[in-house]
């Protein structure tokens, strides 16, 4: 891919997603546009490119753009720490706002799902400390710019050995066997989970967002890392518009230090409480 080819594609996803294509990423998404431009029977990267940004097929395939751009790495109870908090502190603190009598609502978005496992292990969380008591409902919500990380999310299967590690009451509880055996073995997450889990999508970059305002903890993890610096500040700024007063914010590990200096009391690794 030429220069000028790469600076015109990093252009267009940052422009789409807010993410920086650094050099480094140049062979990695080169390899993929390769895999793509085979896929529609073309010869050549550049002659996709050209296709892209000079017979007008940009549009029917920014999209699949935006797939080949993102990282998904993700897991179940990645990170663990604020999970545990999650559970041991800010769900108890965020009950006792709740006026008594009617049974409270929790309402938590995940909003760079990818494929999903952040989304159901809050909703894991939840429900074990709903069944626990004091009784509450809860809604989570997960958000992913990737189209194709939506619907994989939707479908809720995953291979086995992602759940291996989990506590055998989890994956008794939370998980339906599948057919396949060995490395093909795959598990769904069970309905009762599900119908707590919605997904939709969601680019953490536009001006507006079509999601609540009154969520009580955002999970925003391993996303800011691909923002350059101004787009992370005004991301966490958007992104706390939609919590209620005293909700929380969930930064990943490596992402924490983006939180300080903007006016939030910390209450963990990544973890602010915004008043
Ligand atoms: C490395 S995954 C992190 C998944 C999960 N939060 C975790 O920590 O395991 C990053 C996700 O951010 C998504 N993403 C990248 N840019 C985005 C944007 N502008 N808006 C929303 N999601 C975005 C990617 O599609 C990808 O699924």
């Amino acid at each position: 891919m030429s220069d000028a080819d790469f600076a015109r594609l990093s252009a267009l996803i940052f422009e789409q997603t807010g993410i920086n294509l650094t050099a480094t990423k140049r062979r990695h998404i080169e390899g993929k546009l390769g895999k793509r431009a085979a896929t529609l029977g073309l010869r050549s990267v550049a002659e996709y490119i050209k296709l892209l940004f000079e017979r007008g097929m940009l549009e029917s395939e920014v999209d699949t753009l935006i797939d080949l751009a993102t990282t998904n790495k993700t897991d179940f109870f990645r990170e663990q720490a604020h999970f545990d908090l999650l559970d041991k502190i800010l769900v108890p603190a965020l009950l006792k706002t709740r006026p008594s009598g009617a049974v409270p609502r929790l309402k938590v978005w995940s909003a760079a799902a990818s494929n999903g496992p952040e989304a159901f292990t809050i909703a894991m969380v939840l429900a074990e400390a709903a069944a626990r008591g004091p009784r509450f409902e809860f809604a989570v919500l997960g958000t992913d710019v990737s189209p194709e990380m939506v619907e994989d999310a939707r479908r809720a299967i995953y291979p086995a050995s992602m759940i291996a590690s989990l506590p055998a009451a989890l994956r008794r509880r939370y998980f339906m066997q599948g057919r396949g055996t060995g490395t093909q073995a795959k598990v769904r997450v069970v309905p009762e989970l599900r119908r707590h889990v919605r997904f939709g999508q969601v680019n953490l970059v536009a001006e507006k967002l079509a999601v609540d305002r009154d969520v009580d903890v955002i999970f925003l993890r391993n996303v800011l890392i691909y923002f350059d610096g101004p787009t992370q500040k005004a991301v966490v700024r958007r992104l706390v518009g939609h919590l209620r007063p005293s909700g929380y914010l969930i930064l990943g590990h490596t992402e924490a230090a983006i939180g300080n200096g903007m006016g939030f009391e910390q209450v963990g690794t990544g973890v602010f409480r915004v008043t």
